[in-house]
């Protein structure tokens, strides 16, 4: 698999992307195009135009990751696509057209985990080492995976109601932020001179799962009773307290699970990973701790083609090929 180079494409929400990877380390090429302003409208991702988009735009997108990587489709030596958990009809249109192209060029495909993918992102930049802890924070995910070694995952911690990125897309929509409300709470919390008190999900001491639907509760009673008797609601000092509610529960629950499975290694990943308020609290937490913390650019934290690409060399090098008549599978396990 040397000098391997792997055309990857992600499909499984609102973004259409693909990417071509070299070495599972080198990113020639990785295109997103996102469909937030067709979305927005709604306030959320409607399934039926997300697949509808990415039918409009796969080609073109990948044409455009062959062409800004310097190769021809010729060269290229494997094709890796989400295969889930993400929407059925999104996933489908990505697995079409790798099964096609590899079909074609007969070449090997590999079906990859989205997940796997976010987690992944951080070998385009850093050296993963094992056993490691990975906080996986997105807009369909809140987990903790513990990697014993490369490929064995471990789910030891997950959301029991809403994800992360979710609980931020509400609020925000509450407070009549556009959608996806995430970095505009970031930004708002970060501008607020006070915080607004909220409650904490701890759940069962023993417990690394997460519930964030009682702290959105908790925010859209706070912005009711204020619309209810018309005062002035500091919005970013509501945007500041719900932060900080996600951010100490996020934080203490991730450090206490690297601590009891001697971790050697924090990976922070997923969109909500973009959030500036969690980077620099888990950074500094992790340095008291002295846990290394490895978390991708904002850019490879949302979705993104280059890191199904990096997910997928480490399979190819394994020798994991994915079969052609493989399906989509919107709850694709780790
Ligand atoms: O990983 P991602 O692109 O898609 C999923 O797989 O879900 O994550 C998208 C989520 C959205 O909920 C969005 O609001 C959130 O990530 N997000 C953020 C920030 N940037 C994106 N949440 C908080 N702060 C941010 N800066
Ligand atoms: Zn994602």
């Amino acid at each position: 698999v040397d000098g391997a180079l792997i055309l990857a494409l992600e499909t499984s929400c609102d973004e259409t992307s693909a990417a071509v990877i070299r070495d599972g380390k080198h990113i020639l090429s990785n295109v997103v195009a996102s469909q937030i302003d067709v979305h927005e409208a709604f306030g959320g991702v409607v399934p039926e135009i997300a697949s509808r988009k990415h039918v409009e735009t796969i080609t073109l997108i990948m044409e455009q990751a062959i062409k800004e990587s310097g190769y021809s489709l010729r060269d290229m030596s494997a094709i890796a696509v989400t295969q889930g958990p993400g929407l059925v009809g999104a996933l489908l249109v990505g697995i079409i057209a790798a099964k096609s192209l590899a079909l074609a060029l007969d070449i090997p495909l590999i079906g990859t985990h989205h997940i796997a993918g976010h987690i992944y992102a951080n070998e385009l930049v850093h050296e993963m080492v094992y056993p490691s802890m990975a906080l996986v924070v997105s807009g369909g995910h809140t987990e903790l995976v513990r990697m014993e070694s490369e490929g064995q995952f471990t789910v030891v911690g997950r959301t029991r109601d809403d994800a992360v990125g979710e609980a931020y897309d509400k609020v925000a929509r509450a407070l009549k932020l556009p959608y996806p409300g995430g970095p505009h709470i970031d930004r708002l919390a970060a501008e607020a001179a006070e915080a607004i008190p909220l409650p904490r999900a701890w759940l069962e001491s023993d417990s690394y799962d997460f519930s964030f639907s009682g702290l959105k509760s908790a925010v859209l009673a706070v912005i009711n009773q204020a619309r209810m008797k018309g005062e002035h609601l500091d919005e970013a000092a509501l945007a500041r307290g719900f932060q900080e509610s996600v951010i100490e529960v996020l934080v203490e629950k991730a450090i206490r699970a690297v601590k009891a499975s001697n971790a050697r290694s924090l990976l922070l990943c997923g969109g909500v990973a973009a959030n500036r308020g969690l980077r620099s609290a888990l950074s500094d937490r992790c340095q008291a701790e002295g846990v290394p913390l490895l978390v991708p650019p904002s850019s490879l934290c949302t979705d993104n083609a280059a890191m199904i690409g990096a997910a997928a060399y480490l399979k190819l090098k394994r020798g994991e090929w994915t079969e052609l008549d493989m399906k989509a599978d919107p709850g694709f396990s780790l």
